[in-house]
């Protein structure tokens, strides 16, 4: 059976920090930082909505999440600004690097798909306008089951859906914490580490494979799944 791909979405094929251009004009010098935090908060409401069971769509983590930050950094935004941010994130610019190593995948007969902590909605809609939809076989998400990474019932649905076998299956991501959720659940995993900085968590558990990003990928995956 051909090898499948989970792709991870924000962070990973979609730039969440493209928020910062728009925040330029709002929150004076304060955009690299603010755009981080909220970032950083958007996954912690996730984690803490799917450990205290109490779910809501992603899209409310972001929400909640702007609410705080604009509160952090004493920065207040008007309804309309917030707004503006909100429907901003949902035509975020996907990496550089996107297109060409998911066309090349595809081209090499790899079965792609989208799993990811948005709705299947939000998500078909960010890779439409990035341009990038049509390479995935489908989009998977956590919304299914009313959780989020890195619960192991949400990979094991990933699984189920996609038909895959954790054996022949790989989770693309960049985000640590989603890596970790994935080897855990008997998937392989590859650590998109597209800047030098990013410290990988020491639980003791590693990536099956560390690339720069989407590009390296194309390059290490094929030789990695060879020699195995
Ligand atoms: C996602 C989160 C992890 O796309 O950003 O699933």
């Amino acid at each position: 059976m051909a090898i499948t791909l989970a792709f991870d979405v924000y962070g990973t094929l979609i730039d969440t920090h493209g928020v910062v251009s728009e925040l330029n004009g709002m929150v004076q010098d304060k955009a690299e930082a603010f755009s981080h935090k909220w970032r950083e908060k958007q996954l912690e409401y996730s984690f803490r909505r799917g450990l205290m069971q109490n779910y809501v769509t992603f899209d409310v983590c972001t929400k909640h999440a702007l609410d705080y930050v604009c509160e952090f950094f004493n920065t207040p935004l008007s309804v309309s600004q917030k707004q503006h941010m909100l429907d901003f994130y949902k035509t975020l610019p996907a990496f550089m690097d996107a297109k060409e190593s998911l066309s090349a995948f595809s081209q090499r007969g790899y079965r792609l798909f989208a799993f990811s902590n948005g709705t299947s909605r939000a998500v078909e809609s960010l890779l439409e306008s990035a341009g990038i939809k049509a390479y995935f076989t489908d989009i998977i998400s956590v919304d299914d089951i009313k959780s989020f990474k890195p619960n192991p019932a949400v990979y094991s649905h990933f699984l189920r859906k996609s038909k895959a076998h954790g054996g022949q299956s790989w989770l693309v991501s960049s985000n640590p914490f989603d890596v970790i959720g994935a080897i855990s659940s008997g998937m392989n995993a590859a650590w998109v580490k597209r800047s030098g900085g990013i410290i990988f968590d020491p639980w003791g558990i590693e990536p099956t494979l560390t690339v720069e990003d989407l590009r390296d990928l194309t390059e290490q995956l094929p030789k990695h799944v060879n020699t195995r």
